[in-house]
């Protein structure tokens, strides 16, 4: 496939299409007071806040949206807690990593066919790493249900921790203050306040990283990161920038993913509890989580592809966070298929079991873009060196940098 270097579908669409904000008050808003106007500054995105933050929505009482998305970490997982534990006795396992929730804004909706200037891209959009979720209000629904998640039985319960909690009084001059004689209004305002908080854009979307100050002006990168930024964007080295979109488009700050679904064929993470069972394989786009597209076996193994801001501060990467350093994910895309061994268990006959997550039979729909277009025997797409200057460059991708009074 050929791939484009395309930033923000969103900005190229116009705000109309991608702003979640744009979107939000069509679809819940009939069934609660018409709030959303205020979407990420007002009353109703604090009391977003105070519920991301309150474990006492979860059947355990211990686990709050923010345990598993903390704000210290670019809303994404605390060391340690990519595949997080939760449940009703906090002791079922996860199946996913935790993805940061910065830069969200601009996921556009899910489509089977993006078409841009070079033709169809393939599927594209939509929230969580297999965009089952259209919209995030649904999307807060799924851990706020999830029975190895918070636990709730169903949006009642939710209703009611809202009814009990210390926030009950703003909701009501909120929502209405008959809100929670009707549970099911009450679920759906507190997942628009979920939505409205994860508007803020001080929060959520700050561009505050290094690099943002370096394009902005107010700021100089170092030799390594120079070099790391071209070795991220040429497409005969890195290429990364074919996937984690680096171009300014109507003067919005990059976004650093096409959110385009790519199969990049990752090795089986075997701490995943799910794995236990060898005929359980998370294939993201064809299920088991998502299901309306069960049957397209040729998006099996397909998952978004995440924006690498903020990546440096993780502990925990790709969906299923096998890999726990960033020198890994990137020795694991040049050395895929030059040297598989290293990356895949060994078969009972010795032979090397590649694309250990796929199941047997699956279709061959593995990526092969460069960096990942090497075979046995080539040089890799990247050195040792280069590898360290494109860390360099990832690490100017973390929010919270204060440009220094000559720039460095
Ligand atoms: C137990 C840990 C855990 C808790 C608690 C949790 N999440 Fe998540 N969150 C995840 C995981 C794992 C994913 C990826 C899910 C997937 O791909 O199916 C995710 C995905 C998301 C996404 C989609 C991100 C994207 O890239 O599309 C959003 C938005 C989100 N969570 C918001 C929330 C909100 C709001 C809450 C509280 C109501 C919450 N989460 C509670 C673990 C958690
Ligand atoms: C062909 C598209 C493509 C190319 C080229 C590509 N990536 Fe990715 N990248 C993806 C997809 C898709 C994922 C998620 C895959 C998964 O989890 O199964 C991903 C995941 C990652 C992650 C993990 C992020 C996280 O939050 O877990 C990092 C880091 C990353 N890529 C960096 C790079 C770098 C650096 C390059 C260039 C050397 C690169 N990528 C090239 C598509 C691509």
């Amino acid at each position: 496939m050929v791939r484009m270097v395309v930033m923000g579908l969103c900005l190229a669409a116009g705000p109309a299409i991608c702003s979640a904000d744009a979107r939000t008050g069509t679809v819940a808003a009939q069934t609660v007071a018409p709030a959303t106007a205020d979407a990420g500054t007002g009353a109703i995105a604090a009391l977003g806040r105070r519920m991301f933050f309150d474990p006492s929505l979860s059947a355990s009482g211990k686990l709050a949206c923010s345990s598993c998305h903390d704000p210290n970490y670019a809303y994404g997982p605390p060391p340690g807690k990519a595949i997080a534990l939760g449940g009703k006795n906090m002791d079922r396992g996860g199946t996913r990593a935790v993805p940061s929730l910065r830069y969200l804004h601009q996921v556009p909706p899910f489509a089977e066919h993006y078409h841009f200037a070079d033709g169809d891209n393939g599927p594209g959009g939509g929230y969580t790493w297999d965009g089952r979720a259209a919209l995030r209000r649904e999307q807060a629904k799924l851990p706020l249900l999830a029975a190895n998640e918070m636990a709730n039985s169903g949006p009642t319960e939710v209703a009611e921790r809202l009814r009990r909690s210390s926030y009950a009084e703003d909701f009501r001059r909120a929502f209405g203050r008959d809100i929670f004689d009707r549970p099911e209004a009450a679920f759906e305002a507190g997942l628009q306040a979920l939505e409205a908080f994860q508007q803020v854009p001080s929060e959520f979307y700050p561009y505050t990283s290094k690099y943002d100050a370096f394009l902005r002006g107010q700021a100089d990168l170092t030799d390594a990161e120079e070099r790391g930024v071209a070795l991220f964007k040429d497409p005969a080295k890195g290429n990364c920038a074919s996937c984690h979109g680096t171009v300014i488009r109507d003067g919005g700050l990059p976004t650093f993913t096409d959110f385009d679904y790519i199969n990049v064929g990752v090795p089986r993470n075997p701490k995943i509890e799910a794995n236990a069972d060898p005929a359980y394989f998370d294939l993201g786009l064809c299920g088991p989580a998502r299901t309306d597209l069960a049957t397209r076996k040729e998006l099996c193994g397909y998952f978004r592809s995440p924006s690498v801001r903020n990546v440096a501060i993780r502990d925990a990467f790709f969906h299923n966070g096998v890999f726990h350093s960033l020198r890994e994910v990137l020795h694991f895309y040049v050395e895929r298929d030059i040297k598989p061994e290293k990356w895949y268990p060994r078969n009972a006959d010795g032979s090397v079991h590649k694309f250990d997550d796929l199941p047997p039979g699956a279709p061959d729909n593995v990526d092969h873009d460069a960096p990942l277009n090497r075979k046995p025997g080539d040089s890799p797409a990247l050195t040792d060196a280069e590898i360290e200057d494109l860390i360099a460059f990832l690490q100017t991708l973390t929010d919270g940098y204060h440009p220094g009074p000559d720039g460095s």
